[in-house]
């Protein structure tokens, strides 16, 4: 699928038509080069998987040289080439990044496997690339794009809901999609003329959570001065989507169950009944199963809503959709089309992959449009990504010890630890801090409410430092 390039630089004409022979009748693209000078125009002007690089050049020496184009070029996989005498130069250059090392004279079966394992390894990188061409086909659905083979099924799932009117309920933690799988079930199902109505649930306090939800006639309280058509209403024909459903008060559960249940409304200050048609889809970031058993949902209400569960599968148990997911984000960036920046380095991607993501793909959204600010070239490299994800800790492998904690618990100490960074980052700002989550600042509120963070704390660190 990816032909690569190599690159040969050898002070030595014969040794450089060896190689050269030996690589093209492997269907490489071969390029010589007898200087280091030479070498680095070449490297300017095209894109190689990997040099083979002599130990012994005139003007300088493969280990400055194998430093000088790793610096430059983070991916370029260096083999080495040395006679026995300089064995330890070789080991020296792989101090330098060198991958490998070959020692003359050499048998063509061991350069031959050299070269294959060095770009075996290139795998994830050219995969970006890879995928890219892949995107609207097999592994795009509705907006949505993955390879894990859950997600495949919700694929599945949502398709076959396209038929019916069935209520859905979508598990999953935060910015794991469940918005955009909503809007899919409304926008491939029958009711995609209507409106695909959200809401919400966290976003308001009782009181107005049920205007906003059912409306009110001209003077049910003060400053009714008008009428106002509720959203239950308003998604009539379509699709009515109550988002952090968890939130939604016992009171307001039973209100709802009534409407859910016979289909019709009362608004707030009218006798009305207005009969109402639309197919309701809720979401949560918590196990409701836990809150009927704690009394904090109605078990009647919650069996109303779970008919269709669909549970989406937090990030770092699909990190196979890291390449594909950054393949997306770069192609629908206008500054990452406008500059062409098509690739991540492996290096870039593989920290990537091993961090935990405890805000899922949204985060991974909000890391790749900084790093193409940051970006200079064409490949986003690791010093492009923001330090987060690098830090010492940041890593899955590092927090293994949080994985004795129930999930719940776990979630609820990443969630708090995300926040208070932050929070901290923004001096306790609640604005900044709202649009760096991409949450809403009613949102941030609440979820600072639960974790006991104030925002004061974080002026005063800001200020201690
Ligand atoms: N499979 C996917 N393919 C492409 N983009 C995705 C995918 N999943 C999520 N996204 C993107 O990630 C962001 C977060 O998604 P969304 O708002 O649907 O998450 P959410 O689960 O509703 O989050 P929250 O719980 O915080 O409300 C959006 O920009 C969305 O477009
Ligand atoms: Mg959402």
């Amino acid at each position: 699928m990816v032909t690569h390039r190599i690159l040969i630089v050898d002070d030595d004409p014969l040794i450089r038509r060896q190689l050269e022979d030996l690589y093209r009748e492997r269907k490489y693209d071969v390029d010589t080069a007898g200087t280091a000078e030479d070498a680095m125009s070449l490297l300017e002007e095209y894109e190689y998987s990997l040099a083979v690089v002599d130990l012994k050049i005139p003007g300088t020496d493969g280990i400055s040289l194998t430093k000088q184009v790793r610096e430059r070029w983070e991916d370029l996989d260096v083999i080495i080439v040395t006679g026995y005498a300089s064995i330890k130069g070789a080991v020296e250059a792989i101090r330098h990044g060198a991958s490998d090392y070959i020692t003359k004279p050499f048998e063509r079966e061991e350069i031959l496997l050299a070269t294959e394992k060095v770009l075996e390894k290139r795998r994830l990188l050219d995969e970006i690339s890879y995928l890219r061409n892949q995107l609207s086909e097999r592994y795009s659905f509705a907006n949505m794009v993955s390879r894990n083979v859950v997600m495949h099924e919700i694929f599945s799932t949502i398709e076959a809901l396209a038929q019916n009117d069935a209520t859905v309920l979508i598990s999953g933690e935060s910015g794991t999609g469940k918005e955009l799988a909503a809007r899919a079930i409304h926008f491939q199902g029958r009711r995609r003329t209507g409106r695909f109505v959200a809401i919400n649930c966290a976003a308001f306090p009782d009181s107005l959570l049920e205007s906003e939800l059912f409306g009110y006639e001209r003077g049910a309280f003060t400053g009714a001065v008008h009428d106002r058509i509720g959203k239950i209403e308003l998604s009539s024909g379509g699709t009515l989507f109550l988002d952090e459903v968890e939130s939604i008060s016992l009171p307001m559960q039973l209100k709802l169950l009534r409407t859910l249940e016979q289909r019709e409304i009362e608004k707030l200050g009218g006798n009305r009944i207005v009969k109402v048609n639309m197919r309701i889809i809720t979401a949560t970031n918590r196990n409701l199963e836990d809150m009927v058993e704690r009394g904090d949902m109605r078990e009647d209400f919650f069996y109303r809503i779970n008919v269709v569960p669909i549970d989406i599968p937090p990030l770092r148990d699909r990190i196979e959709d890291i390449p594909l997911l950054v393949a997306e984000m770069l192609r629908a960036n206008p500054l990452g089309r406008d500059r062409e920046i098509t690739k991540v380095s492996n290096k870039a991607l593989q920290s990537l992959m091993s961090y935990h993501w405890p805000g899922n793909v949204r985060e991974l959204a909000n890391v790749i449009e900084r790093s193409i600010l940051k970006t200079a070239g064409s490949t986003i490299k690791e010093v492009d990504i923001p330090g987060t994800i690098n830090a010492p800790g940041a890593s899955t492998a590092a927090r293994f010890k949080d994985y004795d904690l129930p999930l719940k618990e776990f979630l609820k100490r990443a969630e708090r630890e995300y926040l208070s960074t932050l929070l901290k980052r923004n001096r306790g700002g609640i604005a900044t801090t709202a649009e760096a989550a991409m949450i809403d600042a009613a949102t941030l509120h609440r979820k600072m409410k639960l974790h006991a963070l104030k925002r004061e704390d974080f002026k005063e660190v800001a200020k201690a430092i």
